[in-house]
Formats: C-alpha cells, sequence, structure tokens
C-alpha cells in the first residue's frame, strides 16, 4: 500500500510517498481502507519535531480519517467489516491502510460523504470539546473566535452558534472574515486592520466577552483576556502564531474568569467513550447540515508537501484533505 511517510525530521519537502506492507490488526484494532484524510496544523509542527507528541521515525502523518472497516481484530464488537467509519488516531493516516484501536472509530450516518467526515474528528472535537465540555457555554453568550477561518477557528465559529452563541469572529484579512460570516458568526474583527481591544470594547461594551477560543496565541491572547466579562472562561486552544502567550495572573483576578485548557487528545485517551458520544453528534449534525465541515481543497497522497504549505503560509480555509489514489 502507499504512504506517505517521515522518514527525517524537516520540511514538507522532505516527505516521501513510499510502498508499505499493508497492515494487520492486533486484538482490539481494526483495519480501515482509508478513503480521505485530513491536514491538521499540528501535522506542520510533527514533522519538524517541534510537537508535543514525537512519533519514531518514520511516521506518516494525519491524525483523523474516515473509510470503510475493512478487518477486525479480537474482541471488537461495536465494528463490522464494511462500515463506513472515521476517527482521530493522532497521526498515521495519511495511507491506503491504517490499523487503528477500535476505540476511537465511530460510524458514519449514509449521507455523510468520506472527505468531509475525516475533517471532523480534530477539529470540531476539539471546539465541541472545548465549548460545551471545557467551557460550559450557554446560549445567549458571546464567543469570540480568533484564527476564525482556519480549520479549528470556522468549526468554534459553527458549534458556538449551533450552541446558541453570538460569535466575535477574529481574523487577519476581509476574505478570511467573509468566510467565517458565511458560517454562521454575528461581528467580524480583521485584527490585521484594527486594535483588537478596542473592536471587542466596540461590540461587547462593559460587559465584555463570556468565552474566547484561541487557537492562534501571539500577541491576540493579552488584548483578548483583557475584554473578559466577569466569569468569562478563555480556552487555550493551540499556537499557530508561533508563540505561546503569557497571561498577567492579576488580570484573571480582577475579570474574576477562568484560563481553562483544552487537551483534545489527552481527553480522547481518557475518556474515549465520551469522544466517541460527542463524534457521534458531530458526524448526525454533519449529516443533518447543522454543521458544514467545509473542505478547502483536496490533494491526492502525493500533494501532501503543496497542501502544507497552505498551512505554514496561513493560507488554509476550513480543511484540505488527502485521498489516496488507489482506494477511490
Ligand atoms: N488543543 C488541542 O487539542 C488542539 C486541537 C486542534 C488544533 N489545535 C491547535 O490549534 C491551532 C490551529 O490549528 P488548525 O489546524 O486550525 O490550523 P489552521 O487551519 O492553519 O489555522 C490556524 C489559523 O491561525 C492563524 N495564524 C496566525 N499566525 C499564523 C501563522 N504564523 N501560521 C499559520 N497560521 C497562523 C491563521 O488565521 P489568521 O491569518 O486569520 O490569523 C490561521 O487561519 C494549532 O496550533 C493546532 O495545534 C489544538
Amino acid at each position: 500500500m502507499k504512504a506517505v511517510l517521515c522518514t527525517r525530521l524537516g520540511g514538507p519537502d522532505d516527505l516521501e510517498v513510499a510502498d508499505l506492507p499493508a497492515p494487520t490488526p492486533r486484538p482490539g484494532e481494526v483495519v480501515v481502507a482509508v478513503k480521505a484524510a485530513a491536514l491538521n496544523f499540528s501535522d506542520t509542527l510533527l514533522i519538524t519535531g517541534k510537537y508535543q507528541i514525537k512519533p519514531e521515525l518514520p511516521f506518516s502523518p494525519c491524525g483523523e480519517f474516515a473509510g470503510v472497516a475493512d478487518q477486525i481484530g479480537g474482541g471488537v464488537t461495536h465494528v463490522q467489516p464494511g462500515d463506513r467509519v472515521a476517527g482521530f488516531c493522532g497521526f498515521g493516516a495519511a495511507c491506503e491502510r491504517i490499523a487503528v484501536d477500535a476505540a476511537r472509530l465511530v460510524k458514519l450516518p449514509d449521507s455523510l460523504d468520506f472527505d468531509r467526515a475525516a475533517g471532523i474528528p480534530v477539529t470540531y472535537g476539539t471546539s465541541l470539546y472545548a465549548l460545551k465540555d471545557r467551557s460550559r457555554l450557554k446560549k445567549d453568550e458571546t464567543l469570540v473566535v480568533l484564527g476564525a477561518s482556519g480549520g479549528a477557528g470556522l468549526s468554534a465559529v459553527e458549534v458556538g452558534k449551533l450552541m446558541g452563541a453570538r460569535v466575535i469572529a477574529c481574523a487577519s484579512s476581509d476574505e478570511k472574515l467573509a468566510l467565517a460570516h458565511k458560517h454562521g458568526a454575528d461581528d467580524l474583527v480583521n485584527y490585521a486592520q484594527e486594535d483588537l481591544r478596542q473592536a471587542l470594547r466596540r461590540l461587547t461594551g462593559e460587559r465584555g466577552v463570556d468565552i474566547v477560543y484561541d487557537p492562534v496565541g501571539i500577541a491576540y491572547a493579552e488584548p483578548t483576556l483583557r475584554c473578559m466579562a466577569w466569569g468569562g472562561r478563555f480556552a487555550v486552544v493551540g499556537f499557530a502564531g508561533g508563540e505561546i502567550p503569557r497571561f498577567p495572573a492579576n488580570i484573571i483576578l480582577l475579570k474574576n474568569c477562568d484560563v481553562v485548557g483544552v487537551n483534545f487528545g489527552g481527553w480522547v485517551n481518557r475518556e474515549p467513550d465520551r469522544y466517541r458520544a460527542n463524534l457521534s453528534t458531530l458526524m448526525s449534525w454533519c449529516a443533518g447540515g447543522r454543521i458544514s465541515a467545509h473542505v478547502d481543497a483536496v490533494f491526492p497522497l502525493e500533494g501532501i508537501e503543496q497542501a502544507m504549505r497552505l498551512m505554514t503560509g496561513r493560507k488554509a480555509k476550513g480543511k484540505l484533505i488527502l485521498r489516496p489514489k488507489g482506494e477511490n
């Protein structure tokens, strides 16, 4: 089978497409014929050795996928051969077949296509976990989403809207903001042009912001924290901007707010049943048209270098999908 391989740490141009023996399932595992795998920003870090998880070389990137269950290992009861499934695997899905822990898989509604399903587990999974389980978002609260047109950001716009929030989307261009608006954002802030703190004051007045969803970090985190409402929740999701923000503890005290960490992968390992429940909800929301799982572009496995460059160049909008050729 064909697989994208990272054989040495480096950039997207160091990745290779290689022929590997097809995997067989161990007890508790399922081998899935991958129809679509999705890229995340974390893949661009994983291949350079700068991500929190450091897989042994060689490894295949892509932490989420959708496909058809093929071979079933001993002890697996909730998946049968031929089932259409999707799941989160951390890394390893940029290939034609993957052996994966059955606890990571959910079945897909018949009407949901593989491309959109593949892009749901990490970004939407993180956003639902961040907004429902970690930040306890309530209807009519105000949610600020930074990097609102990226994979994680756009999913937070949609999930927040579905949960009844007023969503303020923040991004670096009007084109990106137009996409966030199309996906449900109520108010828009171009932080490349307008001072973020002043814009949030203008939009939320004395009350401030109830929830912040931050996958970007850098210079946007602190001004946003300074706009929190009494009892607000600031969800730390990621650092796509490259710098890890520091928070002044006095602002957290004065605002009487919570800064909540969101470690989706760690949570999946600890609470697989709740992860599967959330993921099944998201799959049925997508099949029912309540979330979009917007696909920006589809590439063959050989196109992974180009896809990763879109991400590192701050040009990806929504999800980038890889489709193994042999399987479609
Ligand atoms: N905590 C978790 O469990 C979890 C789960 C999923 C993702 N994440 C993290 O969330 C972050 C976003 O992931 P993603 O897959 O949504 O990425 P993405 O699709 O590439 O989006 C990232 C967004 O960040 C902004 N950005 C600012 N500076 C950037 C830079 N130098 N390079 C790239 N983007 C930059 C961009 O928006 P603007 O141009 O509008 O600023 C971009 O749309 C990553 O750090 C990822 O590791 C964490």
